[in-house]
């Protein structure tokens, strides 16, 4: 099996992105992290690539602000660096829908919940976790999903549960649900890379 050529879509701490990256370098995943795009300009997950030797690109709305040229340069960087699959990682803009096109059935997100339930408008970082708790759940989870054109709606590739314990702050669980999101993104991303998963 070939191993996966993967670029990193992050718009903040890339803890997750680390967490695959670590992955790699340890042998439990058949991939080579090949470039991290982040549209933040003072993402730690740019630090964190620049420290692990990884080329890293800040393309955003202040970069580019046509968005054809913005569309453009992400797709001739995902071309350059010879990119297959594509990981978001806590990445907060829509991609441009030719992104979306031409990887299709390759771009990969993690949400921090057990979807379908508390996704879609709104549902991101800690409102996620204040919504599972408003609801009461006594088990919330993680999600890795592949994404088309409607963000949280595109097949489930792999979901595990995480208690809510009696004195959850949003805060507390969601420290706990990323734990098992460090865990679960790179077993599933060596899933896809050993054919156990098929997209
Ligand atoms: C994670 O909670 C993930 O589920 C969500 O964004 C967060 C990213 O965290 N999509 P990090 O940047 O990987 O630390």
């Amino acid at each position: 099996m070939p191993k996966l050529n993967l670029a990193f879509f992050a718009s903040h701490g890339g803890s997750n992105m680390q967490a695959i990256i670590d992955a790699c370098k340890e042998g439990r995943l058949d991939a080579i992290p090949r470039v991290v795009i982040s549209n933040n300009s003072n993402a730690f997950a740019l630090e964190r690539a620049k420290k692990e030797g990884i080329p890293y690109y800040h393309i955003s709305s202040v970069t580019h602000p046509n968005p054809e040229e913005f569309t453009k340069a992400i797709l001739d960087i995902l071309e350059k660096h010879q990119v297959d699959t594509i990981v978001l990682a806590g990445y907060m803009k829509l991609l441009p829908a030719e992104v979306i096109k031409k990887y299709h059935n390759r771009i990969l997100n993690i949400h921090p919940a057990l979807l379908p339930k508390f996704g879609g408008k709104g549902m991101y970082g800690i409102n996620v976790h204040k919504a599972v708790l408003e609801a009461g759940e006594k088990i919330t989870g993680v999600t890795v999903h592949l994404v088309n054109e409607e963000y949280d709606k595109g097949r489930i590739l792999a979901q595990v549960e995480v208690p809510v314990l009696e004195n959850d702050t949003p805060e507390t669980l969601a420290e706990r649900v990323l734990q098992y999101e460090h865990k679960l993104y790179p077993e599933t991303l060596q899933k896809i890379a050993s054919g156990e998963i098929v997209l």
